[in-house]
């Protein structure tokens, strides 16, 4: 490992830098403030950093107002309904999160007297905080001096000292250079600075290295091309599954939904009725899978990317009467529900695209 950077000149680098160039976030408090040993609110860090792991800073501004609007403590969010939680919840993906965010929640209230533990090992005990989230809470919302290492700051480190090992390898070997590189005065910015950077300066492709605080420290652009920083070993392809949902639409545009079942993918989340998802070709996406009898139309696939697995579902479409789609025909109980409503549903993204695939105007009404 190399560690011959001056370690300590360059965190007052990054500081300076994120004093004058950091990102105005909602969750965030300014560097003035930081520096006047302010700290955000635990509950704001917990839920942008649960948000973040999800999608990128600027889509979770939206979903973090809402949330703060809908429950403004974490005694509120505890006291909300699970099925609220998750229609919030809707359109981040991996809904297992939004469950978890609802458990952590009350875990909090009930076991800590509604403040969040002050520790990564205590934030690490919560349901859904792994050790990057416990590790961020505690930087950020009580300025530990603890190692936060994301995307961003992979990026970051791996160039500044040109690590060869690639990734997931190299996340040890990162991790102590982070722990060793974070100062013990403002940690929380530090650490924010770190992926600042690495979102708007030290970005995965076309750097701007010369606006780079590091610029004179970084190994890789020194000895190599930056661009290939860092290193990674070989993706393996997904398997692909194959799937068919079919949408069905009643004389007055209502759509047929039915919920999931509580456990395994997507649990408890809405979808139209369809066949499993499965790695066979014999036919279980085809029409032959239809719920109930009805004139049955294709309308093309879409697909969809999950952690395991690639999704290929063929989507159908029929005009029903609403008697013909019903617990007693189709096996499962669903319900009717208004186009104009649809968006209030918590219909995963791979619905949604099925849903849009039968119907182009789906999500406009309402
Ligand atoms: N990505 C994840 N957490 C973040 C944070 N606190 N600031 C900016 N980007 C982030």
């Amino acid at each position: 490992m190399t560690r011959d950077i001056p370690q300590a000149t360059s965190a007052a680098l990054l500081l300076d830098w994120y004093d004058r160039h950091h990102r105005g976030l909602p969750w965030r408090i300014s560097p003035a403030m930081a520096r006047g040993g302010v700290v955000a609110d635990p509950y704001h860090v917990w839920l942008s950093e649960v948000m973040l792991q999800q999608t990128t800073v600027q889509a979770v501004k939206a979903y973090f107002e809402k949330f703060l609007a809908l429950w403004p403590t974490v005694d509120d969010l505890a006291a909300a309904d699970t099925e609220d939680v998750m229609k919030a919840w809707a359109g981040l993906g991996y809904y297992a999160r939004a469950r978890n965010l609802k458990k952590c929640a009350e875990a909090v209230v009930r076991d800590h007297d509604s403040r969040f533990p002050d520790s990564e090992e205590g934030l690490k005990a919560l349901p859904g905080i792994g050790d990057y989230t416990a590790a961020a809470i505690a930087a950020i919302a009580f300025n530990r001096r603890s190692a936060v290492l994301d995307g961003n700051v992979e990026r970051v480190i791996s160039r500044l000292h040109a690590i060869e090992t690639p990734l997931p390898a190299a996340k040890p070997e990162m991790r102590t250079l982070v722990r060793e590189f974070t100062p013990a005065d403002r940690p929380g910015d530090f650490a924010q600075a770190m992926m600042d950077l690495g979102a708007t300066i030290c970005t995965p492709k076309r750097p701007a290295c010369s606006l780079c605080p590091f610029h004179p420290d970084c190994r890789a652009l020194k000895t190599a091309d930056p661009e290939t920083f860092p290193r990674k070993a070989a993706k393996k392809e997904k398997p692909l599954r194959l799937g068919a949902a079919f949408v069905a639409v009643a004389v007055d545009d209502a759509i047929y939904l039915r919920k999931r079942p509580e456990t395994g993918l997507l649990g408890g989340m809405t979808e139209v009725p369809g066949t499993d998802w499965t790695a066979r070709r014999d036919g279980d996406s085809s029409i032959d899978a239809r719920p109930f009898p009805a004139s049955w139309e294709p309308c093309g696939t879409v697909s969809h990317v999950f952690t395991h697995f690639e999704l290929r579902l063929s989507v159908f479409r029929a005009r029903v009467g609403r008697a013909d789609a019903g617990e007693a025909r189709t096996g499962t109980s669903g319900w009717w529900e208004p186009m104009a409503s649809l968006k209030e549903q918590a219909l995963p993204t791979v619905m949604k695209k099925a849903i849009a695939k039968a119907i182009p105007h789906a999500f406009e009404a309402g």
